[in-house]
């Protein structure tokens, strides 16, 4: 298949240019820095700098969106909200418009969310059914969702992932957590209640590859592990990975006065639960944050 992939440059999209490389297919990558793209994507992926670069006659078998501009880097200003907003439900809206476009559309378009799209919901088990939240990073994977759906009207298969918190040696949040835990500074967030829903990125890649090739797979997936845990149990199964102690926690008021707004993405949570996945068949090969962490830190 000849795939684009938005956001292949990413933590995420690394990897996953890696596995689909591997299976043979043929990339190209949207990026703001093309250069970037043989170390980052791999030797012989196409760059697209531009959306406008897909002109009708150009074919694409799938698309995979995973753009957004990073959402706990800072501050949530107007404008950091809209460019939040832009890389993410404009970029789509734009795309869902290349797709009927397109002379000969593409089987399937994966694309972007997040287990954010829930709002914050305390100790409730969310799956693929629950509604969405009202915050703004809730309104925020909502209208991302729709304007993918978008590409529903041309007859093509529509995937939202909506993604939990990625771990990998590569970056992304444990990629923040460590070094203070590593120092024997880690710390519980708040009152350590909230829930935190996650996922080992090599089952990511591998619950990615299947919504790609099974034809009945269509609407929203949670791409988190079957066992969530709370922040409390998160902080207290990295420390012990690590053999460090992590006796601290930061209190709500000081993250509060430090991030602003976004402290909800640390002090609230979701507890979900990937119930879709399983039946498109996927088996979860990290489903204990122990053994994910093990994984990815073991020495
Ligand atoms: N990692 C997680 O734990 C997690 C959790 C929930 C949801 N997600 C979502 O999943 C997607 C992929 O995650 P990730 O961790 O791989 O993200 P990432 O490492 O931050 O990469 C995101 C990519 O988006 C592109 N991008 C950033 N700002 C952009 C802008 N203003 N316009 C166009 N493109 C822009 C960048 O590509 P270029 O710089 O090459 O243009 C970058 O490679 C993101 O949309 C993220 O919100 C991730």
């Amino acid at each position: 298949m000849h795939i684009l992939i938005t956001g292949g440059t990413g933590l995420i999209g690394r990897q996953l240019c890696k596995a689909l490389q591997t299976e043979g297919h043929e990339l190209t990558v949207l990026s703001r820095d093309p250069n970037s793209i043989p170390e980052k994507c791999g030797a012989g992926v196409h760059a697209m700098t531009r959306l406008d670069e897909w002109h009708p006659g150009r074919v694409f078998d799938a698309v995979i969106n995973l753009a957004g501009e990073p959402i706990v880097d800072a501050r949530w200003t107007r404008r950091r909200k809209q460019a939040l907003w832009d890389s993410r439900v404009t970029l789509t809206e734009q795309l869902a418009r290349r797709i009927a476009a397109a002379h000969r559309k593409p089987g399937v378009l994966l694309s972007g969310s997040a287990v954010g799209y829930y709002g914050n919901r305390g100790d409730a088990m969310l799956d693929e059914s629950a509604p969405a939240g009202e915050d703004f990073a809730a309104r925020l994977c909502k209208s991302w969702e729709e304007a993918a759906l978008g590409a529903e009207k041309s007859d093509v298969r529509v995937c939202l992932l909506r993604t939990g918190l990625v771990l990998s040696r590569q970056g992304g949040l444990l990629g923040r957590m460590l070094l203070p835990f590593r120092l024997g500074l880690g710390a519980r967030l708040g009152n350590g209640k909230q829930w935190m829903s996650w996922i080992h990125i090599d089952d990511y890649v591998a619950m990615l590859l299947i919504l790609l090739r099974n034809e009945q797979a269509s609407g929203p997936y949670n791409m988190t592990a079957p066992q969530p845990v709370t922040n409390k149990e998160f902080t207290a199964v990295l420390a012990a990975t690590l053999r460090r102690p992590a006796p601290f926690t930061v209190p709500a008021i000081l993250l509060k006065a430090v991030m602003g707004e976004r402290a909800c993405l640390l002090l609230e949570g979701q507890r979900v639960l990937p119930k879709k996945i399983d039946s498109a068949g996927h088996h979860h090969i990290f489903a204990k944050l122990a053994d994910a962490l093990h994984d990815l830190l073991g020495r």
